[in-house]
């Protein structure tokens, strides 16, 4: 695995959703993010990695059945040609510049015009989300989801955010069982059993609102639905603690401490972000347990969205430099809101 932040990699956290992370500017293309650069990191990275790598052999349950009998491992589909966008819709700045988009771009902090806009570009991310996920069943393929999602979105006036963002081919994520995250929708008809997040971002009067839910497609195991149910009470339980003056670390322990009591891993290197007039914006918000610096702010809005494991918590891109895959094809789920801080805590944006 030369090419990845897997199992080997010292390369530290990516943020998620990413953008790459407070150790590395970002001139360099996304996916290099992502690559392993050697002599560019210090020792304490490296033995963290390797505290991460012995947590997993310790406390996860890789060794169980993470890849259990039927389920075959994913591979990539065939792509469908660039879906267009009407001209009367505005484009984020980054999908002309070619430029890899970074995370220097402060805090998103706003008054009562820019709380409205973001209330409306959440409220439509909530309802494509909701709409994709009634598309859900064995047989569908995860580009007609795409195909949906960019129509809905386009209808109502705005830009789907993921197209064209570091040069991702599609309007929407799917992230099917063993993807952690930034699934390209392709010619792979979902499968009964199966569990797919979907991530949908859109850019509507100039901001940006980013939601995702796993959803359930046919029959799934136990073993599945209790993953994702856990996933989705964490974000839930980050949620509640948030309010202005309130530490960020306390989302990575919230989140850490009721992934430990199921056994499951927290994935670390792809982190939620300030979101707003920009996609990826800071804060960098670690779903893990970590002593990061920093407390929300009044009128704030940021993503939480962690990835849970059965197994390994370890992630490895395919080589189309989006998909990321756990390394030892167990199950990964997650959930995603945006969020406002609140006088009395926060109020989350994408919520139908
Ligand atoms: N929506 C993802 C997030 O939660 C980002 C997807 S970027 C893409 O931050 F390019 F992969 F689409
Ligand atoms: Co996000
Ligand atoms: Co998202």
């Amino acid at each position: 695995m030369s090419r990845m932040v897997g199992a080997t990699s010292i390369q530290p956290r990516i943020l998620s959703s990413f953008v790459g992370d407070r150790f590395i500017q970002s001139a360099q293309p996304l996916h290099q993010l992502f690559r392993y650069n050697p002599g560019s990191k210090h020792l304490s990275m490296q033995l963290s990695r390797t505290l991460s790598g012995l947590t997993n052999l310790l406390f996860n349950r890789r060794n169980l059945d993470g890849l259990s009998n039927k389920r075959k491992r994913l591979r990539p589909g065939k792509l469908s040609p660039r879906r267009p966008v009407p001209d009367h819709i505005p484009r984020p700045s980054y999908v002309k510049s070619r430029k890899p988009p970074g995370i220097a771009s402060g805090p998103e902090v706003h008054d009562e015009k820019g709380i409205d806009c973001m209330r409306a570009s959440g409220r439509l991310a909530a309802q494509v989300l909701e709409y994709a996920g009634t598309l859900v069943k064995p047989g569908i393929k995860t580009d007609e989801i795409d195909q949906a999602v960019h129509q809905m979105i386009i209808d109502n006036g705005a830009y789907p955010s993921p197209l064209g963002y570091g040069g991702f081919p599609k309007s929407v994520c799917t992230s099917v069982n063993e993807c952690i995250c930034h699934g390209i929708p392709d010619s792979r008809a979902l499968e009964d059993g199966d569990i797919v997040n979907i991530d949908v971002t859109v850019y509507l009067n100039g901001y940006h609102g980013d939601t995702s839910t796993t959803f359930l497609c046919g029959n799934v195991d136990d073993e599945a639905r209790k993953l994702v149910q856990v996933t989705k009470e964490c974000l839930y339980k980050a949620i509640s603690i948030c309010a202005p003056g309130v530490e960020f670390k306390k989302i990575g322990k919230t989140i850490h401490d009721h992934a430990d009591n199921y056994r499951y891993g927290v994935v670390q290197q792809f982190v939620g972000h300030g979101v707003g007039r920009v996609f990826h914006a800071d804060p960098v918000i670690l779903h893990y347990r970590n002593n990061d610096a920093g407390r929300m702010v009044l009128n704030q809005t940021f993503t939480i969205e962690p990835m849970l494991t059965i197994g390994s918590i370890n992630p490895i891109m395919w080589d189309d430099n989006w998909t990321v895959v756990t390394e030892d094809g167990s199950l990964s789920a997650q959930f995603e809101h945006t969020i406002l801080i609140t006088q009395d805590g926060a109020e989350i944006l994408t919520q139908c």
